[in-house]
């Protein structure tokens, strides 16, 4: 088992692979991605929201979670996790009070980075970050991020569900 450095990285290095490591010989989804979220939130410094959303249809619902209780339901384009489906792509934002119809789940949030998950080259939900600082997402955490989400890709495309 891979062993986790304190939480307090400043780097998101190493994050890939503690991603990896959790989601290794686990078939279980919602099991292995709670673990994930787990893993963002002990290796990102200044993160209070780290969490999924599946997209069931056209809308997104809640996944595994670590923070505040956040809203279940995103309709489609809805919010930054709902424009990044849109997008199939990652969208980090500075100051989510500037980002017209953001959705805040934890009025403490200030800045939050949101990426896509695929499977089976279809978009499968998102991973959704967010921080109580402006503009945490940028440089190495948002590669670590990037990166994690496509290590969660590579393991649901591995998957038979
Ligand atoms: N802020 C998100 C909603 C989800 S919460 O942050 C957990 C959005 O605007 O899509």
């Amino acid at each position: 088992m891979f062993q986790f450095e304190a939480k307090g990285s400043e780097k998101g290095a190493g994050l890939a692979a503690a991603v990896r490591s959790v989601l290794e010989g686990e078939t279980d989804v919602v099991s292995a991605l709670a673990n994930v979220s787990a893993v963002i939130a002990m290796y990102i410094e200044g993160v209070n929201w780290a969490g999924f959303y599946f997209l069931r249809g056209k809308e997104l619902v809640l996944g595994p979670f670590q923070g505040l209780p956040a809203c279940s339901r995103i309709g489609e384009g809805k919010g930054v996790c709902g424009r990044a489906v849109r997008e199939a792509k990652p969208v980090i934002v500075g100051n989510v009070h500037e980002f017209p119809g953001h959705i805040a789940c934890d009025s403490a949030s200030r800045s939050e980075m949101v990426v896509p998950l695929f499977r089976g080259g279809g978009v499968f939900g998102v991973l959704d970050v967010d921080s109580p600082r402006f503009d945490r997402f940028s440089g190495p955490e948002a590669d670590g991020l990037a990166e994690a989400g496509a290590v969660i890709s590579g393991w649901l495309d591995s998957l038979r569900l």
